[in-house]
């Protein structure tokens, strides 16, 4: 299939690509096989997703994770709606399934200044899950003092803002089935 060039969107915004469909799917099913021969296969796995951002990634990882998994979602947000994240970073949406000795994979969408991973994973860890990995589609440069690095990253990100296969500029873009910088 020949992929998209690059093009303006129809408000008029320069979209350039930065990583197409298919490579997003090859590295997906990388990703699902990875994952898969990590987990004991007897115990029980929970993937949780970080919305909105990771609708797309989510639905696409857990048809390529080979066993039995859990699927929850949370919703996390930041302040603001510019091209930066504000600092300040709430949960809007807890789900109650249980995580105590459970193995939790979160999944985030991207990892920028690592203020939202910094907020979740301490959250998660004081319920006692059996482990707690995180995955993230994309990380940014310059991403350090994370609490916790990301175990599975999908790719290293360019310092620009990204658009597209669920991720957002003021809620535009999310269903574009490649990753373009604005
Ligand atoms: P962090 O808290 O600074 O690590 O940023 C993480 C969140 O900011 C992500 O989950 C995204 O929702 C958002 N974000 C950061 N960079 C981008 C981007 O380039 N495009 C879209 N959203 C982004
Ligand atoms: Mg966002």
């Amino acid at each position: 299939m020949p992929e998209p060039c690059d093009r303006k969107t129809t408000a008029g915004d320069d979209l350039k690509i930065v990583f197409t469909a298919d490579e997003i799917a090859h590295r997906i099913r990388q990703l699902g096989r990875e994952i898969t021969n990590h987990f004991p296969a007897d115990d029980d796995l929970l993937v949780i997703g970080v919305l909105k951002g990771t609708f797309i990634f989510v639905a696409d990882l857990v048809r390529e994770i080979d066993r039995e998994v859990g699927v929850d979602f949370l919703v996390a947000a930041s302040y603001g709606s510019g091209t930066t994240t504000s600092g300040k970073v709430r949960m809007r949406y807890d789900p109650d399934t249980p995580v105590a000795g459970r193995h939790v994979l979160l999944v985030e969408d991207i990892v920028d200044t690592g203020t939202t991973v910094n907020r979740l994973v301490p959250i998660l860890r004081q319920r006692q899950p059996k482990s707690l990995e995180l995955c993230t589609l994309l990380r940014k440069p310059g991403s350090g003092g994370v609490v916790q690095e990301p175990r599975w990253v999908g790719f290293e990100a360019p310092d620009a803002f990204l658009i597209g296969y669920g991720l957002d500029h003021d809620e535009r873009y999310r269903n574009l089935p490649y990753i373009a910088s604005l």
